[in-house]
């Protein structure tokens, strides 16, 4: 009942040209159904990938919380409806790494994108020293918790969550699809405890932190996991085609 999504997290890779060559080749080899191929791509092209894609739903990778004023170099959800754009990916590991995000400033970021109607790819993720030291599923209640305060969940369909360990980010080391697995699952319970069983059952919980076409049919074949964020691998046509199709097998 929820369908997998494989979204690419392309971070700032591709120009425009790169990016409608990407779209124009995997669209007529991509799922015709029961999968979403989404690429979310540096904000300069989107309009245009918006344009190009048929097949492909379009996101962003990040926006700014306020609808307009004197904040240099941000994006507003407004901007992001204006160029037609369904995602947003907030508050990835990265965001929060170098650009300060607080669990606070995504919180509002949520809040924001729903009420514009973009749906949030919302990640969340233990960095190793958590892991090692056993508190990852502490850091995954918190991050949930903070992310979904005083929100209204009226779509869960239009909600997504990825859990990305940061050890598992760009560093070809991917969590076992048990421990995967794991984490989705309580990041379900945690959505139970919020918002109930009904509303947790139909909210998309991704996997990742290195997908890649080796591991991702045991990762999809896991009970919570209904689809991966793909970073690296997302940037080759070949492979990008290879984790959409294996997301419907
Ligand atoms: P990766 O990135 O697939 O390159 O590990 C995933 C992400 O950052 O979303």
């Amino acid at each position: 009942m929820r369908k997998p999504i494989l979204a690419g997290n392309w971070k700032m890779n591709k120009t425009r040209d790169e990016a409608i060559h990407f779209a124009l080749t995997v669209e007529p080899n991509l799922p015709k159904e029961g999968m979403e191929a989404v690429i979310c791509a540096p904000a300069i092209i989107l309009r245009d990938l918006v344009k190009r894609c048929e097949v492909i739903h379009v996101g962003a990778q990040n926006m700014n919380e306020n609808v307009s004023g004197a904040y240099t170099g941000e994006i507003s959800p407004v901007m992001l409806k204006d160029t037609k754009v369904e995602y947003v990916i907030l508050g990835h590991s990265e965001r929060r790494a170098y650009y300060n995000e607080t669990d606070e400033k995504i919180n509002a970021k949520i809040a924001r994108a729903l009420e514009y109607d973009l749906k949030p790819i919302v990640c969340v993720g233990e960095v190793l020293e958590e892991r090692e030291n056993g508190t990852t599923n502490d850091v995954l209640k918190r991050q949930v918790t903070k992310a979904f305060e005083g929100i209204v969940i009226a779509n869960p369909e239009n909600v997504v969550i990825a859990y990305e360990p940061v050890w598992a980010i760009g560093t070809g080391k991917s969590a076992s699809s048990e421990q995967a697995e794991e984490a989705c699952k309580f990041i379900r319970s945690v959505l139970a405890d919020i918002y109930g069983e009904e509303v947790s059952n139909e909210i998309r919980i991704l996997y990742g932190g290195s997908v890649n076409v080796k591991n991702v049919e045991e990762l999809m074949s896991m009970p919570d996991i209904d689809g991966g964020l793909v970073g690296g691998a997302s940037l080759k046509e070949a492979d990008f085609v290879t984790l959409c199709k294996a997301c419907v097998e």
